[in-house]
């Protein structure tokens, strides 16, 4: 599918955003594993969601859906039953990652794979460290890449330190160590989003940090819970975000985005540049910090450096970060982000290539981008090589070009964001 953008003045209006997606594959996997039926409110309805809950349902876990609230039937740590067929993530990092931790527990026999881009992203950062906890599983390329085949077992505890900078790998492995009778010890050098440990402690989990890197978590006899609320996903916002700060007039609010620490380096770095976004109502839904976010457009932005440290806390965002540094002043440098190239594309490589299809002035570099800003862009037919936060980054930029653009693979969009488009065009003119 492809859409056309036109050129924007103003972007003005109320809204609100789908419900995170970190969070919402969270609520669902554990829900799942709690005692009771657990009530979930603002989940994010999109594909990458919707193949978590596909392999839940797989899985024997019933859901109930009444168009604004998922009713999710634990069925208690113990409860999970051996699927007929091969478990199948879709897009989803989150999904394969994730499930895959939660299978290195489970006494049976399961399957995971997902689709073309997924099956090449790597996964023997979470196949060593489940093996070392005495999972058996095997997968394509020395356990690299999907499918993988998971047996899985009592396990022990883990004693790990992330390698890379990963919350995917560190829930992974707290879902298996949920499994493992006795005290698991993680340590984030990075500060990774923290979503995983602020559900499980919501749950009923054992879980602390010891000082910023040191994650300590008793294994639980049970997981208890009634309602979990998301808050919309900042993520997602973020698109819009931008769209309001580039556009020469016009003040938008959304309502109800989630304010974690952890995912908040969007906001933060666009406000250095010289941003006008204000945070409001601060407030909290299950242990995860919300706000309503006020944004205006109209001001001059100036170049930035982005280093190693604040790259987790915006990893997802760089590509309409990398938009940004396009309309400001001077050069922005992007380092440190090398995982950019094992997301749902090389985003390294995808996001300078299409971008420069519209004029823009982009180096790609190994572990990031040098941006010069104030060069015009042009209206250009740009693909999203089926990547959605690409999808979404192009269009904001088409959004400030000259002339229309066509961005091929639209679609994509819908793996976190259905309504994308509709949306953004009712808040643009
Ligand atoms: C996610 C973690 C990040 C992020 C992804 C979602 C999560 O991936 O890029 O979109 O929900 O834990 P990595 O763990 O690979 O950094």
């Amino acid at each position: 599918m492809e859409v056309k953008i036109k050129p924007v003045e103003k972007i003005e209006g109320q809204t609100r955003m789908p419900g995170d997606k970190s969070i919402s594959h969270r609520a669902l996997l554990f829900s799942s594993l709690t005692e009771n039926t657990v009530e979930i409110e603002g989940l994010l309805q999109a594909e990458d969601t919707l193949a978590t809950r596909n392999c839940l349902s797989e899985l024997g876990v019933e859901f109930e859906d009444n168009g604004v609230k998922v009713m999710v039937k634990g069925k208690g740590l113990r409860g999970l039953e051996e699927p007929g067929n091969i478990l199948d993530a879709g897009n989803s990092g989150t999904t394969a990652r994730l499930l895959t931790g939660l299978l290195a527990g489970q006494p049976f026999y399961t399957t995971v794979t997902g689709d073309h881009s997924l099956r090449i992203r790597p996964m023997k950062r979470i196949t060593e460290p489940l093996q070392q906890m005495g999972a058996l599983i095997s997968g394509r390329r020395d356990n690299e890449h999907l499918p993988l085949s998971i047996r899985g077992y009592d396990l022990l505890p883990v004693n790990y330190a992330l390698p890379v900078a990963s919350a995917q790998v560190k829930s992974s492995l707290l879902a298996a160590a949920l499994y493992s009778h006795g005290v698991s010890e993680i340590i984030d050098p990075y500060n990774t989003r923290d979503h995983t440990e602020r559900m499980l402690s919501y749950l009923g989990a054992d879980i602390k940090k010891m000082g910023r890197h040191h994650i300590i978590m008793k294994s639980p006899s049970r997981l208890e819970g009634e309602i979990i609320r998301i808050p919309g996903d900042i993520s997602s916002a973020a698109f819009f975000i931008v769209a309001a700060v580039l556009a020469p007039r016009g003040e938008l609010q959304i309502e109800g985005v989630g304010i974690n620490p952890s995912r908040t380096g969007i906001i933060d770095v666009l406000r250095v540049m010289g941003a006008d976004i204000q945070v409001i109502n601060e407030r909290e839904y299950n242990n995860e910090p919300v706000g309503d976010l006020l944004v205006r457009g109209g001001g001059n932005l100036k170049g930035i450096e982005i280093g190693s440290e604040m790259i987790p806390r915006l990893i997802d965002e760089i590509p309409v970060i990398t938009v940004a540094a396009l309309f400001a002043e001077g050069e922005t440098v992007i380092k440190g982000a090398s995982e950019l190239r094992v997301k749902e594309s090389d985003r390294i490589q995808t996001v300078s290539r299409e971008l420069q299809k519209m004029g823009a002035s982009i180096q790609e570099m190994p572990d990031g981008l040098v941006i010069r800003g104030g060069d015009k862009l042009n209206g250009a037919r740009c693909s999203s090589h089926g990547d959605h936060r690409l999808a979404m980054a192009l269009a904001t930029a088409a959004m400030f070009a000259e002339n229309e653009s066509v961005i091929n693979g639209s679609e994509a969009a819908d793996n976190s964001f259905p309504h994308f488009f509709e949306t953004m065009n009712g808040l643009a003119s």
